[in-house]
């Protein structure tokens, strides 16, 4: 591997995100702010959408450790739950942990945490990260959640994480009612070309390579073509690229290093072609 070569301590450009790596960019930052502006006014619904890729899932790992120590928090990252199974997880994240199954017995539990913690002057956040694949059953038990309230505040403040698909879903018909609470709401781009340049020397900086890697301008420009400005495709192109001028034993990477980065990462794209998929599909059972 090039860490050595680069002197990194770790790869610069993995793509699991790691909020140690957190380039704010001015969206990145409003989008962050309008959030944590929602949870602690308690205007109930939030939603942070954005294409994959775009740092959803990073902004929402911040934004766990930017709450303040008197918010009570739930995350769930894997929402293809039945609507039983849904509430379980919720109760279970915030430490409810009771045997009935029954989704009105685990409403009830949620509500009397909710009673007992806002006593305290607490508040409590329940983040569903991929939400736009919750089922509408789904989605209209979480409408219904932030009607636990008292006379005068929300008790439970939800934070809707999800792709495109998402809005698409709220906009429909059943939902309409919900898609009207979401009072804060951000939806996150791709980053321009500058951010871009200062992204990847952030990731680069703080990768601990900050000396023996060299990124020629002109290649920014190419780099910035290919991946219309997606942190994730930045991050595949740019791993490659590093992998590309390591083999050559070069600290800098040139145009020729991108260019193989993305002839590298286009011919893999190309061995999954739906054919492929397909095939896999059928020979595999
Ligand atoms: N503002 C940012 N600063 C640093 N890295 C970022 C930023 N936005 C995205 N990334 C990186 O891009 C990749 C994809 O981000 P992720 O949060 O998984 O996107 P999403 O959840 O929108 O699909 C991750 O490696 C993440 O660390
Ligand atoms: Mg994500």
């Amino acid at each position: 591997m090039y860490l050595d070569f680069f002197g990194f301590k770790e790869r610069p450009f993995s793509i699991t995100p790691d909020v140690q790596y957190l380039y704010m960019s001015k969206q990145h930052e409003q989008a962050l702010d309008t959030i944590l502006y929602g949870i602690k006014n308690r205007l109930g619904f939030s939603m942070l959408s954005g294409e994959v890729g775009t740092g959803k899932t990073l902004l929402t790992r911040a934004l766990m450790g930017r709450l303040d120590d008197n918010v009570e928090t739930s995350l769930l990252v894997n929402p293809l739950l039945s609507v039983p199974e849904l509430l379980r997880a919720i109760n279970k994240d915030f430490g409810i942990n009771i045997r009935y199954n029954s989704p009105q017995k685990q409403i009830d539990a949620l509500n009397e945490f909710l009673i007992g913690i806002a006593k305290d002057g607490k508040n409590a956040v329940v983040v569903i990260d991929e939400a736009q694949n919750l089922s509408m059953e789904a989605l209209e038990t979480i409408r219904m959640l932030t009607n636990l309230e008292t006379d005068t505040t929300k008790l439970l403040q939800i934070l809707l994480v999800g792709q495109p698909e998402l809005l698409k879903k709220l906009r429909s018909h059943e939902l309409r009612q919900l898609e009207q609470r979401i009072t804060a709401r951000y939806h996150l781009r791709a980053l321009s070309q500058l951010e871009m340049i200062r992204y990847i020397n952030h990731r680069v900086f703080v990768a601990g390579g900050g000396g023996k890697v060299f990124i020629d301008p002109k290649s920014y420009k190419l780099i910035y073509k290919e991946t219309k400005g997606f942190p994730r495709l930045i991050n595949v192109v740019c791993d490659k690229a590093l992998m590309a001028a390591f083999v050559q034993e070069s600290h800098v990477i040139n145009r020729n290093e991108v260019r193989a980065a993305i002839m590298d990462w286009r011919g893999r794209e190309d061995q999954s072609s739906p054919w492929d998929y397909f095939k896999r599909l059928i020979f595999s059972s």
